[in-house]
């Protein structure tokens, strides 16, 4: 598919902002940004390109840079995405909840109609019931594998096939894929021109803070993604951590190994446990537990300091807590406490 469709008329026709250009000559003086001439760490722009960042994300994730789009965050490249095939007022976009509340968010921020898929009892997409939804105006699909807030995987193969009929973007969120034992959709991304595959630093990666989103796709829509992004959206200092970050590969399998092991011990205590019911069967760093009386549960573990997450979506989710997968010691304190309010 041809990407060039994908994007709204009125981004098609502007021009890039073209941040001034310091690469093939030899600088002597920098009078072209307006910074400050007095030297310190941070008194110059970022490099607008993020060459070195995008090095350390291709090499890390077997990815050629030319495919990528980094944001401020995951969420940045929601937004972006949003921006690139909604036409506000007029367009409208697919989810399928419960699922990330950040599609709906950005969705609405950029007054795109949100229309609502239904999940089986595996909380997988009702594909059959898909091209009723959609119209001539439904421009994006937003997908979630790992899903938030269940943990459990849609198949590659049925990504492929929606990527195949559907003339819209789809969008698949992999927050959460290298918990999971299934392969990325990133090759997908290569191969259809209209698949988005979002990735992060936030989670396995360990590094929230930082703020670094990764989004891989065909040249290009990459290449207009890129167009579309603030020219500085990633401070220097961020470009050189998450570089540095990205370079650990031995830390980041030690500790996502780590955190599946307590995952799988996560969800055999909490079966074992009386008044505790896992729901799903989670390839996230979470697991999802429905509990008698959520409120008084979730009150009962705050008080004592353990803060989770209330995911109380009726008729589905009723009643559910979203466990994140702590330390050894932490899931510990969590289940003592479990038991001891339960
Ligand atoms: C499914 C999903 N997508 C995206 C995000 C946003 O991540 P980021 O920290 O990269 O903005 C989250 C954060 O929790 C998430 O759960």
């Amino acid at each position: 598919m041809n990407a060039e469709v994908l994007i709204r008329e009125n981004v098609r026709g502007m021009a890039a902002y073209e941040p001034p250009c310091r690469n093939g000559a030899e600088a002597r003086a920098l009078l072209d940004a307006n910074e400050n001439p007095f030297s310190s760490v941070y008194n110059r722009y970022p490099d607008a390109g993020q060459r070195e960042l995008k090095m350390a994300v291709g090499r890390a994730k077997g990815v050629d840079p030319s495919l990528l789009t980094l944001g401020n965050g995951s969420d940045e490249l929601i937004d972006l995405l949003m921006r690139a095939v909604c036409v506000p007022g007029r367009d409208n976009v697919v989810v399928f909840p419960p699922t990330y509340g950040m599609y709906e968010f950005y969705a609405r921020l950029n007054d795109a109609e949100v229309r609502r898929g239904r999940v089986d009892g595996d909380f997988l997409p009702v594909w059959e019931e898909l091209p009723g939804l959609v119209d001539e105006r439904t421009k994006a699909v937003f997908l979630c594998t790992p899903g938030n807030p269940v943990g459990n995987v849609i198949p590659l193969e049925a990504i492929r096939r929606l990527a195949g009929w559907f003339p819209g973007l789809v969008v698949v969120d992999e927050a959460y894929i290298d918990f999971a034992d299934v392969p990325s959709a990133a090759g997908l991304a290569e191969e259809c021109g209209n698949v988005a595959v979002l990735q992060m630093l936030s989670k396995a990666w360990g590094a929230a803070g930082l703020r670094v989103g990764i989004c891989v796709a065909a040249p290009a829509l990459t290449g207009w993604l890129n167009r579309m992004r603030a020219p500085y959206n990633i401070g220097s200092a961020t470009q050189r951590a998450a570089a540095e970050r990205l370079r650990d590969g031995e830390r980041f399998r030690r500790e996502v190994a780590a955190i599946r092991r307590e995952r799988e011990r996560m969800k055999r205590v909490l079966r074992g446990m009386r008044g505790a019911e896992v729901v799903g069967d989670s390839q996230a760093n979470f697991v999802l537990a429905r509990v008698a009386d959520h409120e008084r549960v979730a009150g009962y573990l705050r008080r004592r300091g353990v803060m989770v997450r209330m995911r109380h979506e009726p008729p589905l989710l009723a009643g559910c807590l979203r466990l994140t997968v702590g330390t050894r010691e932490e899931n510990d304190l969590l289940y003592e406490l479990l038991n001891e309010c339960l």
